[in-house]
Formats: C-alpha cells, sequence, structure tokens
C-alpha cells in the first residue's frame, strides 16, 4: 500500500529547562516548546513513482529515502513511515526550519512529529499519543534509547513536565520566561553523549547516582518556582544543574565559558541544555531588555559565533 501524505504539518523544537539526562533513568524533567519549529510541506511528484525526497535547506538535507539508504535521517524517517502504514513513494518533502540541527533543540524530535503528522491517518494524525508514539520510532534510530520528552514537547509545545513510565503534565507559569539561547557551534551526537553518561555510571554509581538524583531534586524545586514565578531560585537552580552536568561530563570548557560569560554580563542564570557535549545553552534574564543585552554581550565576546546566522545568539520567551 502507499501512503496519501497531508500537505503540512508541524512541530515544535524545545528547550530542556532542567533534567536532562536524568530523565533517561526515570527521574523528571521539564521543557518548553518553541513553537513552529518545523513545518513541512508535501506535494505528489510526477508520476507518483520513484522514491521519497526530503529537503530541509536550513539543515544542509536533501535526500532520497530509499531501503538501502544509511544516512541516519532516512532511516528515522523510514522507520516513521512504517509505523505509519508505509512504504511511501512519489512524494517530495520540503522542510522550513526555525531551528537549528543537532544543536540540542530538538530538530530530530520535530522532524519525526512533524513527518508522523503529515502521514498517519486523520484521526490518528490529531492523537498526541499516537504522533508520539510514531516519532519514537524514528527517534530511536537517533538516539538508540530515548526518554522520550523530546517527541513529547515537540507534539504538544507549552512547558510540560515530564517523567519517564509516568507521562506528561501541562506546567503553568506564574510570569513569562525571558531566555537567550545561545548555540556553541560545536557538533555533538546525543547518543554518544547519553551513552557517556551510562559508561560513567557504570564505572561509578555510588558517585553517578546521586547526581542523578540531586537532577531529579532539582526539576521538582523549580517546578515550584516556575509556578509561583520565582525566578531568582529558578536562577540558582539553572546554574546549579550546569554543574551537576559538568559532573555527568557533558559540559566542555567552550560551554562553561559561554555559560560564564552571559551571566557576568547579566543574565541571571545559565545552563547547556540538551544532550550537552556543545549544541545550545541558554541564559535566564530578568526582562526582554537584558536579554538584548545578554545578546549583544555575547556578540561582542564571542564574534566568530554572532558572525553566522546559524550560531548568533537568539532571544525565546516562553509565554506564562
Ligand atoms: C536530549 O534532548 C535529552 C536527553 O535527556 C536524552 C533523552 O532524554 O532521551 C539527553
Amino acid at each position: 500500500m502507499t501512503l496519501e501524505l497531508r500537505s503540512e504539518a508541524e512541530a515544535c523544537g524545545k528547550i530542556i529547562l532542567l533534567g536532562e539526562h536524568s530523565v533517561v533513568y526515570g527521574h523528571p524533567a521539564l521543557a518548553a516548546g518553541l513553537s513552529r519549529g518545523l513545518i513541512l510541506r508535501a506535494r505528489p511528484l510526477d508520476g507518483r513513482g520513484g522514491a521519497m525526497e526530503l529537503s530541509i535547506p536550513a539543515w544542509d538535507l536533501d535526500l532520497r529515502l530509499t531501503a538501502d539508504s544509511e544516512h541516519p535521517v532516512a532511516r528515522a524517517c523510514l522507520e516513521v513511515l512504517a509505523y505509519c502504514d508505509g512504504p511511501v513513494t512519489g512524494w517530495r518533502i520540503e522542510g522550513e526550519a526555525k531551528i537549528p540541527a543537532r544543536a540540542g533543540l530538538g530538530s530530530s524530535a520535530a522532524l519525526s512529529v512533524a513527518l508522523a503528522r503529515l502521514a498517519l491517518p486523520e484521526a490518528d494524525a490529531r492523537t498526541v499519543e499516537t504522533v508520539v508514539a510514531a516519532s519514537m520510532a524514528g527517534e530511536r534510530v537517533f538516539h538508540g534509547d530515548p526518554s522520550g520528552i523530546d517527541s513529547e514537547v515537540a507534539a504538544r509545545g507549552g512547558v510540560i513536565a515530564f517523567a519517564r513510565g509516568e507521562g506528561v503534565e501541562a506546567v503553568r507559569l506564574r510570569s513569562p520566561l525571558h531566555l537567550v539561547v545561545v548555540p556553541s557551534g560545536i557538533p555533538r551526537q546525543t547518543g554518544v553523549l547519553v551513552a557517556g553518561v551510562r559508561a560513567r555510571r557504570d564505572r561509578f554509581p555510588q558517585v553517578i547516582e546521586p547526581v542523578l538524583e540531586a537532577l531529579g531534586a532539582l526539576v521538582v524545586r523549580g517546578r515550584a518556582a516556575l509556578e509561583a514565578g520565582d525566578t531568582a531560585a529558578l536562577a540558582e537552580l539553572i546554574a546549579v544543574a550546569h554543574e551537576l552536568l559538568g559532573a555527568l561530563g557533558v559540559s566542555r570548557p567552550p560551554l562553561d565559558a559561554l555559560a560564564a560569560h552571559a551571566v557576568g554580563e547579566g543574565a541571571l542564570g545559565a545552563k547547556l541544555t540538551g544532550a550537552g557535549g556543545g549544541g545550545c545553552l541558554f541564559a535566564l534574564c530578568d526582562n526582554p531588555g537584558a536579554a538584548a543585552s545578554v545578546i549583544s554581550a555575547m556578540a561582542e565576546g564571542f564574534p566568530e559565533l554572532a558572525a553566522s546566522p546559524r550560531t548568533r545568539a537568539f532571544a525565546v520567551e516562553v509565554e506564562a
């Protein structure tokens, strides 16, 4: 059977506010959706024969989705389509991405969620649980053993609290969050970083388990701070989270330098977000004006990053 695709679908990018890595081991985590992170548009190819095509220029992707492809994006997409009752032939899918790829902002989950929404039957495409399940088929190709938080927030948006096996809750913020996202320009792979944390935990369980527990406790306290609008407590917890992630082995000196610069220039707190090893950080700011000054200060301190739109810091407002 050959699937018909919907003409357009979208998914959110994400910022993990607190709890990355520890979430893999069942601890809670908090994430915020970045709306319209990726929009996919599909159109039938002439004659409807031939392979599927996927092009996302902002991510330097131009692929044919064929069964013998070894490209991880092609393999992940084919898994999602198979979940949706594929195979699919004779369609071209073009993507408009507002988030960078492989930077810890949820690009792979956004792709698999948007693709599931293009390919699932109408009723399933409107059911968030089914969309997430289809997305996870792709996420497993990218990340091995993903917790599922990226797919959940890509499909739902807003701010969510997630714990593996326990599900998702929407979190109501008391006041908006003014964030600056700071790309490091350092490429990394989530699966490799998750495996590195697991290896460290296996080598030193008595040392690393308490760090994972502490990250989980920090999320519980961080959620209370978000719900109470206690920005000072949240900022302190963000700083502690960055240090604990360093203890897991997923920070790097350039990420520490970017975080220190943002805080030195007026951010209330800063931490890496997502798997680490590179990718992005975010800085919490008092208000939009403070966020704009942090963006200018990052450009002055790190002109090589500001020179490219792909690595320039940008503001994100998470609505209350
Ligand atoms: C990646 O965005 C978040 C991690 O916690 C991995 C996962 O939850 O699957 C590092």
